[in-house]
Parts: structure tokens; sequence; C-alpha cells
């Protein structure tokens, strides 16, 4: 099975928990794009979405699937996302697509997050994939620096803005042993919007496709 198929095979078990007259939540990238795309069948069945980007609202609104405003909605009862990397204790790294502030809040206002990816994406110790950090733009330069005191190597992630008009520093070389402190202290860096580990909430689901059928880790 290809690493897209491993995708599918993670979304469709996801599907699993969509419930009737639920306002699912809906994550963003290659993963959720799945999702978004099996959720098409089931449209009559749930009261609406949230989508945590104008990209994933757009496939969703083609597929004539209706996109609320989280301000409308009330708490969530459903969130499904993928992610860049997951240990188990199901702490992420999020913000591969850049989506990582929208999907932070959206999970945050949702009762169960559940994370879909293909096996890969597990790992013992996270920070091999570079941690995205959307900054505001006068802080780039500043933020860069304080991440560089806490051993990390921050890149601009050239010629990205966020849908809320920020940028992307992606931080190389980190061993991200205590996520919780981390994403806190990061959070903490004036200009820092969002860092994307998602520690302090977590996923309370993790699908991941592989040979043989999705694995469910709570
Ligand atoms: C989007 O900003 C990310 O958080 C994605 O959830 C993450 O990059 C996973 O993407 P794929 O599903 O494309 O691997």
């Amino acid at each position: 099975m290809t690493a897209d198929d491993l995708k599918r095979q993670a979304a469709e078990a996801a599907i699993e928990y969509v419930e009737s007259g639920m306002i699912v939540g809906i994550g963003t990238g290659s993963t959720a794009n799945h999702f978004i795309d099996l959720l098409a069948k089931l449209k009559g069945k749930i009261d609406g979405t949230v989508a945590s980007s104008e990209a994933s609202a757009a496939r969703l609104r083609g597929h004539g699937i209706e996109v609320m405003e989280l301000n409308n909605t009330g708490p969530l009862s459903l969130y499904v996302d993928g992610a860049d990397e997951s240990n188990r204790e199901l702490h992420l790294i999020k913000g591969g697509g850049g989506a990582l502030t929208r999907e932070k809040i959206v999970a945050g206002a949702s009762e169960k997050f559940i994370c879909i990816a293909d096996d890969s994406k597990l790992v013992d110790v996270m920070g091999s994939f570079p941690l995205p950090i959307e900054v505001i733009p006068m802080a780039r330069s500043h933020v860069a620096r304080e991440l560089v005191k806490l051993d990390g190597q921050p890149v601009l992630r050239e010629g990205f803005t966020t849908d809320n008009g920020n940028l992307i520093l992606d931080i190389h070389g980190l061993q991200i042993m205590q996520p919780v402190h981390l994403e806190q202290t990061i959070n903490a860096i004036a200009g820092v919007v969002t860092v994307g580990i998602f520690a302090q909430r977590p996923a309370d689901v993790l699908i991941l496709g592989q040979e043989g059928g999705a694995r469910i880790i709570t």
C-alpha cells in the first residue's frame, strides 16, 4: 500500500465516529482531504462542518457540505485532522500545511479530537519533522533569535503566508523531550501566534493506517 492508501484507510476508520446531527471540525492536509471526500457521502446526516483552513473550506463546499463559523456553533463534538508526527502519548506536531493556528482553535473547541495518519507519523521522540511556528511578521527576527537560544535552527518558510496573514518559521534540529513544557515556552515568546506542538490539548484518538488494517491508539 502507498502512503496515500494508508492515509485513506485511516480516514475511513474515522468516518465511523461521525454521528447524525453532528457539526464536525475538519482539519487540513492530504489525510484530512480523504476524510472530506468520504464525508461527502454523509452530508445529509450531519448538520455541518467547521473548517480549519480556507483550503479545506473550499473542498467541503465543492462537495456541497455546509461550512459554518465556529463563533456560531458552540462546542463541537468531533474534530478530525492529520498530523506531521505523533508520539505515543498522542502529543502531535502539526502545521506542515501552515494551518496550525486554526487547527489548534478547532481542536480546543472540540470534545473529541481524532488524529488520522499513515503509520510513518508515529515516532518515539518528536522533532525530526521541523516544528512549524506561526509568527507576526514584524516579530520574525526576534522570534528566530529566541528559538536559537532553545537550540533550534529556524528557517523562514519562503513565499508562504498563513490564512491569518502571518509567517511560518520551521524549526530544525529539535528533540522534543518535554512537549507540554516546550509548547508553553515557545507560546510565551512575544510575536508567536501559535506553535505547532499539540500537547496541552493532545489528540484523544490516533488512527494509523498500516498494512493489515487501521490501528487505533487511545
Ligand atoms: C496542516 O497544517 C497540518 O497540520 C497537517 O495536518 C499535517 O501537515 C498533515 O498533513 P498530511 O495529512 O498531508 O500528511
